[in-house]
């Protein structure tokens, strides 16, 4: 055992024994973490973190009467944190100030060791919905969120890469990046953020340098813009939500951009559901723009693919044997965005496209309402003008077509990273992903006139 092992322990044994009401270790915790990777923690520090979680539970039973437990059936002391994740216990409770980000936090770290290791858990997805806007708070709010979460991601990211470039890296920092290749990766996540910081960041880029040569902010400007701005809430959840696997410096790029995908597909979701609502209500010029947005904000997500090739092959074939078991078809953002413009083919509701994420399936075979069925529907009621069907037709081909090219791109990113090699989700891997390239968002419009 480590010196540094041995401080750990007595950090957590002390956590403990405040009943939780000290911050939680984090630091030494993600520390060791990322000197080993995830899948290297060894079974007494495990068994510690574990008693951690099991003492946040019982004093959240304390104070609220009763234990509740998640749908992993792991312990959730999720409680209205504030901006700090801090919350105040009750009286049946340390009565201090307890942690409320130290649960799912836990949960999270602890997947392996509970054997439910998976895409949410590797990409820690419940740490990042924590104080996220409810999926009916409309569309530039969710945007803004999405704005938000995409730029904290990747300015971290940059933050992480620079270390190296002044030759100061941190863990995990096997197989580290020429300094070609990580100039390179900055100017892609720059790409990225731009439309976003346009948005969502107030004079921190040039809207014309932007439109005429995209990729040219200064990333550690950016970055720095970006990360001055953050709450003690956002730094909490940049520090803790890159949980690797192994020691692999590229593995934090991998995690980043997973992650800037989901937030990126969770606004496409609860938009489109905005949009089958407002074509409902006869408000088809709104539909369309609502569709529109979407297209929009998928199209500039395109450059995380080709920030994510800059991820060296040989350090991805090396990591991913230890996230055999995860993988994006278990990503219930993708899936309900899909299910969100027409109802998938049966067939597909079978295969494991939907079986990898059940949730899903069963809210679309309970009769998820869809923007094609809704635009089928308000086309035979007779109110729909053939201008206001046309617009809502052309904002969904829009959306079909950065969508092609999202798969298109994708398809050959897995080619180049794992060749012939079988998928992390029990796929047969590339020969999956080219099956997949011909189905359609919305086989029905992309066919029909727009008013029948
Ligand atoms: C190194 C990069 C990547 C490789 C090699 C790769 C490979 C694969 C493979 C082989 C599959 C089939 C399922 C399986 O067996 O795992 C898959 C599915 C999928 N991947 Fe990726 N992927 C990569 C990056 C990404 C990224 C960045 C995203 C964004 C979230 C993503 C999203 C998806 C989705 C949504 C599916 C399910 C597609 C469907 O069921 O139609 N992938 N990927």
């Amino acid at each position: 055992m480590t010196a540094t092992d041995t401080a750990l322990r007595h950090e957590l044994s002390d956590w403990c024994g405040s009943g939780g009401a000290e911050e939680f270790p984090y630091d030494g915790v993600i520390d060791r973490l990322r000197a080993v990777g995830k899948h290297f923690l060894d079974e007494e520090l495990l068994s510690l973190l574990a008693e951690c979680r099991t003492l946040l539970l019982e004093a959240d039973a304390g104070d609220t009467g009763d234990v509740r437990a998640d749908a992993d059936g792991a312990g959730d002391v999720r409680a209205d944190a504030g901006d700090t994740g801090r919350v105040r216990a009750g009286t049946g409770g340390a009565g201090g100030v307890r942690d409320a980000h130290a649960g799912p936090f836990l949960d999270v770290l602890l997947d392996k060791f509970d054997d439910r290791y998976d895409y949410p858990s590797y990409t820690a997805l419940a740490l990042l919905r924590r104080g996220a806007p409810g999926d009916r708070a409309g569309w530039e709010v969710l945007r803004r969120h999405r704005d938000r979460t995409v730029l904290l991601l990747l300015a971290d990211l940059i933050g992480f890469e620079r270390l190296v470039l002044d030759g100061t890296p941190c863990d995990p920092r096997g197989m580290l990046p020429d300094a070609l290749l990580l100039n390179k990766r900055l100017r892609l996540a720059v790409r990225v953020m731009e439309p976003a910081a346009l948005r969502a960041l107030d004079g921190a880029v040039d809207p014309v340098a932007v439109a005429a040569t995209p990729g040219r902010t200064p990333a550690g400007e950016l970055a720095d813009a970006v990360l001055r701005t953050t709450t003690a809430g956002e730094r909490l959840l940049l520090r803790t939500s890159v949980q690797p696997v192994y020691v692999l410096h590229d593995e934090y790029l991998f995690l980043r951009v997973l992650q800037s995908f989901e937030a990126t597909f969770a606004f496409m979701s609860a938009t489109l559901d905005e949009a089958v609502r407002t074509l409902r209500a006869e408000q088809p010029g709104d539909a369309a723009a609502l569709i529109a947005a979407v297209a929009d904000v998928l199209r500039e997500s395109l450059p995380l693919f080709s920030l994510l090739a800059t991820m060296q092959p040989e350090s991805f074939r090396l990591f991913r044997q230890f996230t055999e078991g995860a993988s994006a078809i278990q990503s219930e953002g993708y899936k309900t965005f899909e299910s969100y413009c027409s109802t998938p083919a049966r067939a597909r509701l079978d295969s494991s496209a939907f079986l990898s994420v059940p949730d899903v399936r069963g809210e679309v075979l309970a009769g998820r309402e869809t923007v094609q069925g809704t635009w089928e529907d308000v086309i035979s009621s007779g109110w729909l003008t053939e201008p206001d069907a046309a617009a809502v037709r052309a904002a969904a081909l829009q959306l079909e077509a950065v969508h092609q090219r999202w798969k298109q791109t994708h398809y050959r990113l897995a080619v180049r990273m794992i060749g012939t090699r079988t998928g992390t989700g029990a796929t047969e891997g590339v020969p999956y992903l080219a099956s997949v390239i011909s189905q359609r968002l919305f086989p029905a419009m992309e066919k029909q006139p727009a008013v029948g």
